[in-house]
């Protein structure tokens, strides 16, 4: 079947796997990716596919109401997979305000836009989608009972074998919301909005909330891609506090598999936790991404140990996520497809392979290349 599909933030670090994924698969839909491309957009993620016959690139502000209706009735679209926002913690707490703009407004513009073209057509909100990615710090901190990882109470064929837990607790789609930072304040308050477009229009509406990805393209403000880069440079590697919170993660392109799946075979209006089962104390993730980098670079193990710098920690710093995605296996049959030791070497590897990527951001040539290339359009 036909579809006109709009992705927003594809430039970003998911959304460009999630965009390179329906280009590949699907080259019946036609794939428009909307993005800003404010400091975390980048079309050098997209390099592969620019110039597949299904791709539309379209630069425009997600919170510029006027753009999302010309858009979406320009390009006909019957579903919306959005993942343009503010991602950046740290940046959240110098700066809310772009946070509510771009997570609030942004996300309200968009439902607004997509709401008033559907109700326009003939079968209004017949096979239509709007499918918003959300994150599990929505829901809060969960507490660090366990300090070294003990079996989780259950298991799954995810974590191959045992998952282990720094906690008794985990988050499910019912657990209520509690955001502790101004980014996650705001996506929770983009998760309200979108939910209500279904109460109060009947749009049809589906949300998820993932956990911590990794992979290639990631922005090197976030951890693994700063650290391998730093690594790289024999810079310090800033660890927050006593490196002791608990994140779990999940490798990019299993959460853009779950993404597909959602999409098509997902219930309206309901919500699906995706995580990876796989948690890990920061520091011990950080003493993995040490000994993978310097083997890589073929320096002796313990090389760069001492990069390790304990410096203040994150203002209001979640201590504990754990996502149980147990509903989405049993639904729907996701399952993550990589062990986290594979997963973290091929990330390492895309990292020191693809360096004048990493040297272009770090530069800020990405930035000048398209400020000129879209000056005057
Ligand atoms: P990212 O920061 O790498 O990319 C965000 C993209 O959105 C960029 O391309 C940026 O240019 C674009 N954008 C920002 N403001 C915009 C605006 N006003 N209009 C149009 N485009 C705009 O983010 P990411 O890590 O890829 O996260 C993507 C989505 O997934 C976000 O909604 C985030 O909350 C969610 N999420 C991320 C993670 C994670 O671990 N990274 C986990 C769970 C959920
Ligand atoms: O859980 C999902 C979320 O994961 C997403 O919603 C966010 O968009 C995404 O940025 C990510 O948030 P985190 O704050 O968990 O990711 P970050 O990579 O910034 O930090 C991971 C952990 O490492 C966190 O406990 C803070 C710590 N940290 C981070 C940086 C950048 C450090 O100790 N030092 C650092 O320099």
């Amino acid at each position: 079947m036909k579809r006109n599909i709009l992705i927003t933030g594809g430039a970003g670090f998911i959304g460009s796997h999630v965009v390179r994924l329906f280009v590949n698969k699907y080259p019946d839909y036609r794939i428009v990716n909307l993005d800003k491309l404010t400091y975390a957009g980048n079309l050098a993620n997209l390099k592969d596919i620019e110039e597949k016959p299904n791709y539309t690139f379209v630069r425009a502000d997600i919170a510029d109401l006027e753009e999302m209706r010309r858009v979406i009735r320009e390009y006909e679209i019957d579903g919306i997979i959005h993942l343009a926002a503010e991602s950046h913690v740290d940046r959240s707490i110098k700066d809310p305000f772009t946070f509510a703009r771009t997570n609030v407004m942004g996300t309200l513009a968009l439902l607004q836009a997509a709401k008033e073209y559907w109700e326009s057509l003939p079968e209004k909100y017949d096979g239509k989608m709007f499918y918003h990615i959300s994150t599990d710090e929505v829901y809060g901190a969960l507490e660090l009972t366990h300090t070294e990882g003990t079996p989780a109470p259950f298991t799954t064929k995810a974590s191959a074998g045992e998952h282990m837990a720094f906690g008794t607790e985990f988050f499910l789609e019912t657990t209520k919301y509690n955001p502790h930072s101004p980014y996650s304040a705001s996506k929770a308050s983009s998760d309200h909005f979108v939910r209500s477009y279904h109460d109060t229009y009947g749009m049809p509406v589906i949300v998820t909330n993932c956990s911590n990805n990794y992979g290639p393209y990631q922005f090197p403000e976030k951890l693994i891609p700063l650290f391998i880069n730093n690594i790289r440079h024999g810079k310090p590697l800033p660890v927050y506090g006593k490196g002791e919170n608990v994140r779990d993660w999940l490798f990019v392109e299993d959460h853009a598999r779950a993404i597909d799946l959602i999409f098509h075979e997902g219930k309206v209006a309901d919500t699906y936790n995706i995580g990876g089962f796989n948690e890990w104390k920061n520091i011990d993730l950080i003493k993995v991404i040490i000994k993978t980098v310097d083997r890589m670079l073929g320096n002796p193990e313990g090389h760069s140990d001492h990069l390790i710098t304990y410096v203040t920690d994150r203002l209001g710093h979640d201590m504990r996520y754990a996502i149980d995605s147990r509903k989405l296996q049993a639904e729907l049959g996701w399952e993550p497809s990589l062990q986290f030791e594979e997963g973290i070497e091929k990330t390492v590897r895309w990292y020191l392979d693809n360096q004048e990527w990493m040297d272009n951001i770090t530069s800020g040539d990405y930035e000048r290349y398209y400020d000129d290339m879209y000056k005057n359009r």
